[in-house]
């Protein structure tokens, strides 16, 4: 992978966005598991923390890596964040909202069934397309709005199962669990989104940009430790109830975020949302093995649904681009057959040219 999103082949990327469908599938799965199997329950402000560190050690381990050097690595550090302490700061505003958003999912998946999180959480994917267009002048056709909700609707059949939901743990409490998605939901789509803007615009290192803002969430987090838990860490321990399965759990958790921030430079934060939705159709079906979780015929209908809503997404069709209808509208048989293929080639040169302007 080049250091310009605009070089990044086609393969490369959707190998990026189909290894961070895969480690988000195993990550949810595992939250899921080392909450709610073990009697003993570890503390999830600590578990926070050490994520928000082991993402920074491997950043930092990458930069050493990229430089060939522990020394050239520092240099680049004091370059591009040290003597810019504004390009430090702006990294602040992700790394608190990611905090949060950490936090939250930590409350949602303890509260609720993990198919239910994942459907509610998927609205992250019309919140990060309103966000994209708020925050970054992207525009997006009818027919990729209509995608964006259509992915929603898709999981929704997916995870809909009324059976499994009446087996829920006496521990949880719903409405604690769905106001900690909606938190996160809108913290997903700002921070994915301000992050994006940075690293397409900024020459900075993406692991230099990385490192920043993993202080800042490592800081951050640390303080939630003290403010919120430090009695039951005083009591049991910061590593309570950490058992190996909890150790898995952070390390694909923090090189999840790596990967999440290579999606976010290569590809943008609605691509990334699609990504997902393929992720929670693997969770549903190994909660079905793990779990037991009754899957049916919603599955079935669901994932088409999210496979035409990717389709859609990705490949515009003519019939539905105002663009092209409004110069088709004009045009009869060779000229229309001429169109089809000039519109899906100008599509093509306005995503390459668009990629490396990011
Ligand atoms: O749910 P969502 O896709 O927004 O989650 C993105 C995750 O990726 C967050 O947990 C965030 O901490 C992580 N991330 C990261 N490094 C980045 C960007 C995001 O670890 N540069």
């Amino acid at each position: 992978m080049t250091a310009q999103s605009g070089t990044v082949s086609p393969t490369a990327k959707l190998a990026v966005l189909v290894l961070m469908s895969f480690m988000t599938t195993i990550y949810l799965i595992l939250i899921r598991w080392t909450r709610i199997t073990s009697s003993e329950k570890y503390i999830t402000t600590t578990a926070v923390a050490m994520q928000e560190s082991l993402k920074f050690m491997f950043a930092f381990a990458i930069l050493i890596w990229e430089s060939k050097g522990i020394s050239s690595a520092l240099h680049t550090i004091k370059l591009e964040a040290y003597d810019q302490p504004m390009s430090t700061l702006k990294m602040a505003v992700p790394s608190v909202v990611y905090a949060l958003q950490n936090n939250m999912n930590f409350i949602a998946l303890s509260n609720l069934d993990v198919p239910v999180q994942q459907v509610l959480y998927q609205l992250k994917i019309p919140a990060a397309a309103f966000c994209s267009v708020l925050l970054m002048g992207k525009s997006l056709s009818y027919q990729q709005w209509s995608a964006c909700f259509m992915v929603f609707a898709g999981l929704a059949m997916v995870e809909y199962n009324p059976s499994s939901a009446a087996g829920t743990n006496s521990n949880q409490n719903v409405l604690v669990g769905v106001g900690a998605v909606f938190v996160a939901v809108f913290c997903s789509a700002f921070a994915g989104v301000y992050f994006e803007k940075i690293v397409k615009k900024d020459e900075t290192s993406i692991w230099v940009c990385n490192l920043q803002m993993y202080m800042w969430t490592t800081s951050a987090s640390i303080i939630a430790v003290l403010t919120k838990d430090l009695s039951a860490v005083n009591e049991y321990g910061f590593f309570y109830a950490y058992s190996p399965a909890v150790w898995v759990l952070l390390v694909i958790g923090s090189v999840n975020g790596l990967i999440v921030s290579l999606v976010l430079k290569y590809a943008d934060n609605i691509v990334k949302g699609f990504a997902a939705a393929i992720s929670i159709v693997l969770s549903t079906i190994a909660s079905h093995f793990l779990f037991q979780y009754d899957v049916g015929l919603g599955l079935l209908v669901g994932c088409t649904i999210i496979c035409g809503a990717i389709c859609l997404y990705c490949l515009p069709l003519p019939c539905l681009d105002s663009k092209f209808v409004t110069v088709a509208t004009k045009m009869t048989g060779s000229q229309y057959d001429q169109l089809t293929s000039v519109t899906f080639a100008d599509e093509d040169d306005e995503i390459n040219s668009a990629d490396s302007t990011k």
